[in-house]
């Protein structure tokens, strides 16, 4: 279906089977909204949306006109100063001072398929009958500026992508102070807010709010995306659920800082804004120049949350992330972090790669710690070669004694940092982000680089390249360990320097993009103290980020499920590490561990070698286990069905493609005594199909299973006579299979 343009009413609509977005060019020249949602047959007019109101002391566009306020109408691309009274979507500041801008309609073009954003990551097109794209060319006509407001609308999927150009035609010297990269204008404000909100270690909290009168925002001024504020927002309806009702997602397809908002004013209207945040953004625009902001992307659902996330989790795996790994189920990994930290040898990692190679890993990952001097977090980042005391053959030596056992190797590294103790630092002290005459803050012990310089992201390009090109080195984990601070950049100009938290981003994604075209067969994983950078705009690059620091089985119920709100399995690392766990003391089974862990990117964090036999037999079978459903798992439709933000128990499934196959993960946080009977409502499943149930003792039709539920009851519990493996911590799989 189409976006069509409707030239006697001025009016867009752009349309699939699920959702509508309908646009009007407006009487002075600016772009009304009139509808976002479910999707509504085509006509010639919708003029009935565009509601107007004539309101006391509302400043009007036209002399005698009461009515056309541009405070109370719905906007598409406001500016500022001009009667909207919101905040607005530019923020373009002039030579004279002044920052009034004046859009208007100038021209549109539709066309199939969708263009790439220059130097961004951003959703694409295999084919171009994949989507519709529409350019709609507003002009400035005293500043000589022209805004191309871009979206995208997919065909099979209810995903609007939203992205705006700015270009200086005019001769004088611009200041762009803000630019969101959507506005939208709901009609009303009923919804309740969704944010992922968090810290290290406890990142992507899922917290529901009923939006108030007043702007409601999230953000990050980190230079990253953070631990603390993920670029989600979501909006549904009180009554929606998991299973039903409308939601509406937002996000930014973008790794630093960031504003998300919703500007609720007191005629109950919402303006909905993501992008890039304004305060640490100045971008001069002189004559000729451009600005592109990067791409929002919107997800409508009529059918609830789970339908909403399952939309945004096939986009990010089939049409964001890229490269040979994409549709590839993702290898079972061993990582020496927790297992050794800064303590280890050649002769450990190889007599761990052994032990990890028998219990079926695929590929072991060597963590920070192997470069020269690294025996703390004190030291040596920036000094890119291998600390030939602990590793006497160096890298490439360890790699191919490592791939002689049968695994594959990869290898951690954290490209944007640097020591103040390195020998980087005492060769190139001005490489590090600082402002002249001011001490440099600290995190972590390190420094960042300034990667807004085109020369640093040179040379760090060489200096990866030097490793990649000289060992075989099968992964990499891009670690980002600290946020940024004293932010400027003595490689620009004063009036630049509102330009470099945009211009790191840009140089981080330059650095990307260089090292993925240049190792197509290399996956990569994103990883910043845990999650504090998983971000869509990561994933463009890395298909897969270390989830969380956090690798206790109990707090990872909520961190991946905080996390499916927004991205897929796929694309989340997890873990079984050692008990007691090293983040909390905890100790919970090995079979929980791996349950958990199963729904992401598998693998272990721990030393093989201290398992006893009992335990690496279990990890044998749980190996086996993911090798045989890491496909379904990875790749099929996930479900959310039971939240540990809300109770004792968490539950979630996935479904294959065929509706075939389903498994189903619950998990009970703490044994109760006497307890309640249990069952939980599945999802996905074909109503007319028998199950076996791997884990029960019976069969059931997929109706059952949804509408009557799944027993998880424990007969016995109440007699205190529990069974071994039950109590605190309990963890069940259940397998069904259509008979
Ligand atoms: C960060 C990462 C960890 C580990 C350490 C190494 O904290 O999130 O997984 O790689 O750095 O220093």
């Amino acid at each position: 279906m189409p976006i069509v343009f409707h030239p006697t009413t001025n009016t867009f609509h752009l349309m699939n089977d699920t959702m509508s977005y309908i646009l009007k060019i407006l009487p002075d020249g600016s772009i009304g909204q009139l509808y976002c949602g479910r999707a509504l047959r085509d006509k010639e007019s919708f003029d009935e949306l565009f509601e107007t109101a004539a309101r006391p002391m509302a400043v009007c566009a036209f002399e005698g006109d009461k009515t056309f306020s541009l405070e109370h109408i719905r906007n598409e691309f406001p500016g500022a100063f001009f009667g909207d009274m919101r905040m607005p979507a530019i923020d373009l500041k002039q030579e004279n001072g002044s920052r009034v801008v004046r859009f208007r309609y100038k021209s549109h073009t539709i066309f199939s398929g969708k263009p790439k954003l220059e130097g961004l990551p951003a959703t694409y097109v295999e084919h171009d009958d994949e989507a519709n794209t529409l350019h709609i060319h507003v002009y400035d006509e005293l500043l000589h500026v022209w805004a191309t407001l871009q979206y995208t609308l997919y065909e099979k999927r209810p995903v609007l992508c939203r992205s705006v150009k700015v270009e200086n035609a005019g001769s004088d010297t611009l200041v762009l102070d803000g630019l969101a990269s959507l506005n939208l204008d709901l009609p009303d404000a009923g919804y309740d807010l969704i944010e992922l909100t968090g810290a290290w270690a406890r990142e992507r909290s899922i917290k529901v709010q009923p939006l108030h009168e007043g702007i409601q925002s999230i953000y990050s001024l980190r230079g990253h995306s953070s631990h603390n504020f993920n670029p989600f927002l979501g909006l549904k309806r009180k009554e929606t659920t998991e299973t039903q009702g409308e939601a509406l997602g937002f996000t930014l397809v973008y790794s630093g800082n960031f504003l998300a908002q919703v500007d609720v004013d007191t005629y109950n209207t919402a303006r909905v804004q993501i992008g890039l945040h304004p305060f640490t953004f100045s971008w001069p625009l002189r004559r000729n120049e451009s600005f592109q902001s990067p791409e929002a992307i919107l997800v409508y659902s009529s059918q609830g949350m789970n339908v909403m996330s399952q939309a945004f989790h096939s986009l990010f795996r089939e049409r964001l992330a890229r490269g040979m790994w994409r549709d590839k189920p993702r290898p079972i990994l061993l990582n020496n972090w927790e297992g050794t930290y800064f303590d280890f040898h050649e002769k450990t990692i190889l007599e761990m790669a052994k032990a990890a190679k028998d219990l079926g890993v695929e590929l072991f990952v060597l963590d920070d710690g192997w470069f020269e001097g690294r025996n703390t977090e004190h030291t040596s980042l920036g000094d890119w070669r291998p600390d030939m005391d602990k590793l006497p053959k160096g890298i490439s030596g360890l790699a191919d004694q490592i791939n002689a056992l049968g695994l594959r190797f990869g290898l951690w590294i954290e490209p944007e940092m640097i020591n103040y103790h390195s020998k980087m630092y005492e060769q190139m002290p001005d490489w590090v982000l600082h402002t002249p005459n001011r001490p440099l803050s600290h995190g972590r012990h390190q420094f960042v680089l300034d990667f807004s310089n085109p020369d640093v992201v040179d040379f760090v390009f060489e200096m990866m390249k030097d490793i990649l090109d000289h060992a075989n080195i099968d992964y990499i984990k891009w670690d980002m360990n600290r946020s940024l601070s004293e932010v400027y950049s003595s490689h620009y100009p004063h009036d630049e320097q509102g330009t470099i938290y945009h211009r790191f981003i840009l140089g981080v994604y330059d650095l990307y993009e260089r090292l993925t075209s240049r190792y197509p067969n290399i996956l990569f994983e994103s990883c910043a103290s845990g999650g504090a950078r998983f971000d869509p705009g990561m994933l463009y690059y890395a298909p897969q980020a270390w989830t969380s620091d956090d690798t206790d089985a109990i707090e990872r119920l909520k961190i991946q499920y905080g996390t499916s709100m927004l991205y897929p399995i796929s694309s989340m690392g997890s873990h079984v590490s050692a008990i007691p766990n090293h983040q909390l003391n905890r100790s919970t089974p090995l079979s929980t561990r791996a349950n958990v862990a199963y729904f992401g990117t598998f693998g272990y964090e721990l030393d093989p070698r201290k398992m006893d036999e009992a335990e690496k037999e279990q990890i044998r079978k749980q190996i086996g286990f993911m090798k045989q459903y890491r496909s379904l798992i990875q790749f099929g439709t996930f479900y959310r069905l039971l939240s540990p933000f809300d109770g004792n128990e968490t539950a979630w499934m996935v479904v294959s493609n065929d509706q075939k196959t389903a498994i189903v993960g619950y998990y009970r946080t703490l044994q109760e005594v006497n307890e309640r009977y249990r069952r939980v409502r599945l999802q996905g499943l074909d109503p007319n199909t028998l199950y076996q149930i791997e884990g029960c003792d019976y069969d059931a039709y997929g109706d059952e299973l949804m509408y009557a539920g799944l027993i998880t009851t424990d007969a016995s519990a109440g007699e205190h006579n529990l069974k071994a493996g039950e109590g605190d911590y309990l963890s069940r799989l259940y397998i069904l299979r259509a008979r």
